[in-house]
């Protein structure tokens, strides 16, 4: 049988606390990759950490916002670290996602739909007028348009990504105990995998506290 796929959010600017969390999330019950997130690339050493990471699935979650020849540059800035996966925002627009899309080459580009932290209302007060479920069903189509490699969204959409978007569907907002934090549209890990998510991306639940005691409990948990 297929393992479970999951990326650990690295959030953090300690490199030894990044050492100990890729260490100890290891399992041979589950595949684990690696998300690098602003925190961590921007913080003093962690780009040269990632640059020397070996022989693991390296996500950058650079979630890039900017106009298409900034969006194309950035990825061609950060090639030399070989991410297997990198972020832009689909917000960004059509003609940004293409220009990025022509200089990724074997790093998957992955479309950020709606962040995980928004919900309706939060949606109002930036300015949307469609609802989260519209809104990540119509950024989809986008990500399509611009053949996009994988989407971000929150595993309660992946039913209505998956009918038109048919690559990899990555979906952060996981929880397996009651604290959301500053997440809005949560599932559990077993949610999101009968919805359909190819790749969940745990952060909190699995990087505080005991490592390898949260990965048993996800264990455990995928296991019930
Ligand atoms: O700690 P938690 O599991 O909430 O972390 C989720 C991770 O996924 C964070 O690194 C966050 O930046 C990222 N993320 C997200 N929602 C998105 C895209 C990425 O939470 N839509």
């Amino acid at each position: 049988m297929n393992k479970n796929k999951i990326f650990v959010a690295c959030d953090s600017n300690n490199i030894d606390k990044i050492k100990r969390i890729i260490r100890d999330s290891k399992s041979d019950k589950i595949f684990t990759g690696y998300k690098f997130g602003l925190e961590f690339i921007n913080s003093k050493n962690g780009r040269k950490f990632i640059s020397n990471l070996k022989n693991e699935i390296i996500f950058g979650d650079y979630k890039i916002h900017d106009i298409p020849n900034t969006c194309a540059a950035t990825i061609k800035s950060v090639r030399d670290l070989k991410f297997n996966y990198i972020t832009i925002h689909i917000s960004s627009g059509l003609n940004a996602l293409k220009a990025a899309k022509k200089f990724s080459g074997k790093t998957k580009l992955v479309g950020v739909t709606i962040l995980t932290s928004l919900d309706n209302d939060a949606l109002k007060e930036i300015g949307f007028n469609k609802d989260v479920k519209r809104l990540v069903l119509h950024q989809a189509k986008l990500a399509r348009k611009a053949n996009l490699d994988a989407i971000v969204c929150s595993a309660q959409e992946v039913k209505i990504v998956k009918k038109i978007f048919k690559k990899e569907i990555i979906t952060p907002g996981i929880r397996f105990n009651s604290t959301a934090n500053d997440q809005k549209r949560t599932l559990t890990p077993k949610q999101a995998y009968r919805n359909g998510a190819d790749w969940l991306v745990i952060g909190r639940n699995i990087t505080k506290g005991n490592v390898k005691k949260n990965i048993k409990k996800l264990i455990d948990h995928l296991n019930q």
